[in-house]
């Protein structure tokens, strides 16, 4: 625990290593073995959710091994209250109505209260997807107040505040290659 590989944060910003770079690996192939079973001879669009997404999702896809397309949104709920569900903000870095014939697989870093995700899939079915699934590297079950069927889950962990691997801390810890929960000291 004293040093940390390609990152200039000290290990005394974690409390603990809850998802080691083996262990993203395994969960990576798991799903992505998953992915290519399910989705063979369809047309498929991966759908990331910025910023957080980005480093599971290029890791991911270099895993699938059938045909696909990759594009991005960026998801935010309006206000700086609680979201309901429906009610969030989507940048869309393709036109999404370009791709009503593929079937939509979103991925996401994390999931929460499980909010952005509802409301995404309101707002996709809105659009006329017809198939449209979710896939997330973590889930934070204890925390879920709008129910979502996430297809795909690498790892389940416990209410705590996790920064790597994408997810940050006030856009700090991104580019960490683990996840982590940050140490109190750090946000109080
Ligand atoms: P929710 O499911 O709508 O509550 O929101 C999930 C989003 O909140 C994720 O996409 C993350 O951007 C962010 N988030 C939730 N928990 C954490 C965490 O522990 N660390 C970093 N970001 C988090
Ligand atoms: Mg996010």
């Amino acid at each position: 625990m004293s040093n940390i590989s390609n990152a200039e944060y000290p290990m005394s910003d974690f409390k603990k290593i809850l998802v080691s770079e083996e262990e993203i690996k395994g969960i990576i192939s798991r799903i992505a073995n998953e992915i290519n079973d399910n989705y063979a001879g369809k047309k498929l669009l991966i759908c990331a959710i910025l910023k957080g997404a980005f480093i599971f999702t290029s890791d991911l896809i270099r895993q699938i091994k059938i045909p696909l397309d990759v594009t991005f949104i960026k998801a935010s709920s309006y206000g700086n209250g609680s979201v309901s569900v429906g009610d969030v903000k989507v940048i869309e870095f393709s036109d999404l109505n370009d791709y009503l014939s593929f079937d939509i697989l979103v991925v996401d870093d994390i999931l929460d209260t499980g909010n952005t995700l509802c409301s995404l899939k309101s707002f996709l079915k809105a659009k006329g997807f017809r198939n449209i699934e979710f896939c997330t590297l973590l889930d934070k079950p204890d925390r879920r107040e709008s129910p979502i069927d996430v297809k795909y889950i690498g790892k389940k962990i416990e209410n705590e505040f996790v920064v790597g691997y994408g997810l940050d801390f006030n856009e700090k810890y991104r580019s960490l290659p683990f996840i982590a929960s940050l140490d109190e000291k750090m946000y109080k």
